[in-house]
């Protein structure tokens, strides 16, 4: 059996999901993406690289070429794993950090949870964990991200997260082929832009 070379346990308080923690991806989780994935097409439509129909091979894909390969580089788990109490994973959240920059500088915030647990807050809630750890514990100067144009779901998360609405919008080409225009949205490391202040 496969193992990631890093671990992490996070645990977050939400007053509807209790045992709801973050940890890294693990070989054991296929199945489950395999089939959150595939129940709802909406993960795929408002996602750059997340094929649709997912099969075994892109969940193997994804762990050991995306997730770990990305951890193993910045040496910090930075592809999380949402799960609640009984540890089965209910989505996912991650910090993508391109290689060529210091690990320290920007990194790009994408997630997505499975359609059995939308709508109870739980996406606003792990989207405000994980931006402490990004300027806290790993001091990243800042995090931008962005949705599709009609994500509102996904928009309101990032407003309601603190993020800022970014001028102008950027094209992407879908794993499919598909163009589609994305907001673009950051939010600065709070602490030093306080710094910069004084
Ligand atoms: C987007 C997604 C992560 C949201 O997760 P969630 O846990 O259900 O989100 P939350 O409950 O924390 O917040 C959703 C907010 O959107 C609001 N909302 C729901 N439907 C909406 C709509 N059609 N238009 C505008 N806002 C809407 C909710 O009311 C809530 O805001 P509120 O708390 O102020 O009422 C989830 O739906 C998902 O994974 N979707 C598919 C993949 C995806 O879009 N990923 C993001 C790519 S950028």
């Amino acid at each position: 059996m496969e193992t990631s070379p890093l671990t992490t346990h996070i645990a977050i308080d939400h007053p509807l999901i209790p045992g709801l923690h973050l940890t890294e991806a693990r070989w054991s989780d296929r199945a489950t993406l395999v089939r959150l994935i595939n129940d709802a097409p909406e993960i795929s439509q408002n996602t750059v690289a997340i094929p649709y129909p997912y099969s075994d091979q892109d969940a193997e894909f994804a762990l050991r070429e995306v997730f770990w390969k990305q951890d193993q580089a910045t040496g910090q788990v930075r592809n999380f794993v949402i799960r609640g109490q009984d540890d089965v994973l209910m989505g996912v959240i991650s910090l993508f950090h391109r290689s060529e920059n210091d690990p320290r500088d920007s990194a790009e915030l994408g997630y997505w949870l499975g359609s059995p647990y939308w709508g109870k807050s739980v996406m606003t809630t792990v989207v405000r964990c994980v931006l402490q750890v990004a300027f806290g514990d790993y001091g990243l100067r800042s995090v931008s991200s962005g949705c599709f144009l009609g994500n509102n779901k996904s928009r309101r998360v990032l407003e309601k997260s603190g993020f800022q609405l970014l001028d102008g919008q950027r094209t992407y080409t879908k794993l499919n082929g598909q163009v589609v225009q994305s907001h673009r949205f950051e939010l600065k490391n709070p602490a030093m832009a306080q710094q910069a202040m004084e």
